[in-house]
């Protein structure tokens, strides 16, 4: 058996997220000198015929449209199938070539359902599963899903998807923290007073109620993307990048994470009223096709976490993210403590030094105080900027490079997707009872005004 996937198996082929986002990230992997030949073939319900599936699979590669792309476009293939039917799924297996790779492109509902399926039959050596994110729809269903998956195949070949792994912003943190004596030494409780982790968009709800209104932007945004950010800004050093080293030092963090109050209170939400971004009128979030108000969804989520170890006893994490605001964000805020004395005769101090990781656009600044033009005993902040070099592959085309050479360090780990869950556990339930206001904000602002 090849070490590398001959054929990539989509379940839930006539979905959104196949057009959007997995197509696309495997034409960036055909495009990139990682592109190896493989087999497509989509699986869904309905009655698509070979052409019609060829020509989603043509559209969707059409940006980067490699000689490679356009070859395994045209010998993809389309097999109507139901992805919770064992006997569907079992052809669908016994008709591949090679190494497979089966990707979950489901909600996380059918997604179990098809694994289940999947548990009743005889599997070809060497699968490999791709489940998209939320993995389960809290933490009892992830551990029953784990507790399931482990009995099909080993840990190695169950990939967790999450596409922030397979940002090279998101990975750069590595780099960044341990390739470099003036940062790694400093990241920790003696010298940091705060670390904020945001994801701002002016996205609305884009025709995803279905899902969205279920989840909200806690279980969207900071359940997975965010606190995997937040462990690779927090880990220890890992002895080396191995799937086992790095997962492990991300799972170790994890594992110490909490909401800074116990109970969950230590968060804020809010919903987005109507508004207009950049000359686009907006409804209110609840007036949107598809939403049910009395889920009370949030669109715009913050928790304070801590971290209780060592390093970063004492130090808030506030994770958050949110939708149709008025500004695109993407970054890590780390705030710097004051010095311990500053000299005596050395004013205009304008507030501590911070440096700014910022994941799309991926840039990087470092705003120093120094002493300012004029006065040279009067202080004034400079800044020190880095544009990150440009990634070759998207982040969905990392993952699936990933996916199809069958190495999962920038894959979740099964305990880590079980510890995202245990985290924000609280914070749900303190929501659920309404322990926590659900506030408002006009879309294309900056969120409530008190935030
Ligand atoms: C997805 C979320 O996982 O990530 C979306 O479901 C969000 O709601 C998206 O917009 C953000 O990803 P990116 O790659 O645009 O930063």
């Amino acid at each position: 058996m090849t070490d590398r996937i001959e054929t990539l198996v989509i379940l839930g082929a006539g979905g959104d997220l196949t057009a959007r986002l997995l197509l696309p990230g495997v034409a960036s992997f055909l495009d990139s000198s990682r592109a190896q030949p493989i087999t497509i073939v989509g699986v869904d319900r309905d009655d698509t015929t070979d052409a019609e599936w060829r020509a989603k699979v043509e559209s969707a590669f059409a940006e980067s449209p490699s000689a490679l792309g356009r070859k395994v476009a045209k010998s993809s293939r389309y097999v109507r199938g139901d992805a919770t039917n064992a006997d569907d799924l079992k052809s669908v297996l016994d008709a591949a070539t090679g190494r497979t790779a089966v990707y979950f492109a489901l909600p996380p509902a059918v997604a179990a359902l098809a694994v289940r399926a999947l548990s009743t039959i005889d599997l070809p050596k060497g699968i490999v599963f791709a489940l998209e994110k939320p993995f389960g729809t809290d933490l009892k269903s992830a551990q029953a899903l784990n507790r399931l998956l482990e009995t099909m195949v080993p840990e190695h070949q169950i990939f967790r998807v999450d596409h922030f792994l397979g940002k090279t912003s998101v990975l750069n943190l590595i780099g960044l923290r341990f390739a470099n004596r003036i940062f790694e030494p400093l990241f920790s409780s003696e010298n940091i007073s705060r670390v904020e982790i945001v994801v701002d968009e002016s996205l609305a709800l884009e025709n995803r109620a279905g899902y969205y209104d279920r989840a909200g932007a806690l279980v969207d945004m900071i359940q997975s993307h965010l606190l995997l950010v937040l462990a690779l800004a927090a880990m220890e050093p890992p002895a080396s990048l191995d799937a086992d080293d790095l997962r492990g030092a991300m799972a170790q963090v994890l594992r110490a994470t909490r909401p800074w109050r116990k109970n969950g209170t230590s968060s804020r939400r809010a919903r987005y009223g109507a508004g207009s971004i950049s000359g686009r009128r907006l409804p209110a979030y609840v007036d949107e096709d598809g939403v049910d108000p009395s889920r009370k969804t949030e669109t715009l989520a913050e928790v304070t976490l801590a971290i209780d170890n060592w390093r970063w006893a004492g130090v808030p994490f506030v994770l958050r993210s949110g939708k149709a605001l008025g500004e695109n964000r993407q970054d890590i805020v780390v705030t710097f403590k004051d010095v311990p004395h500053l000299p005596t005769g050395l004013t205009g101090i304008p507030g501590p030094s911070s440096l700014r990781i910022s994941l799309k656009p991926a840039t990087l600044d470092l705003d120093l105080v120094i002493n300012g033009e004029g006065d040279p005993f009067t202080l004034d902040r400079s800044m020190l900027h880095a544009d990150l070099g440009a990634p070759e592959l998207s982040a969905y085309g990392e993952v699936l490079a990933e996916l199809l050479e069958c190495d999962p360090t920038i894959a979740v780990r099964g305990d880590v997707a079980e510890q995202c869950w245990r985290i924000v556990a609280p914070v749900l339930a303190a929501w659920r009872k309404d322990a926590v206001p659900l506030e408002t904000y006009p879309a294309g602002s900056l969120g409530p005004s008190a935030w």
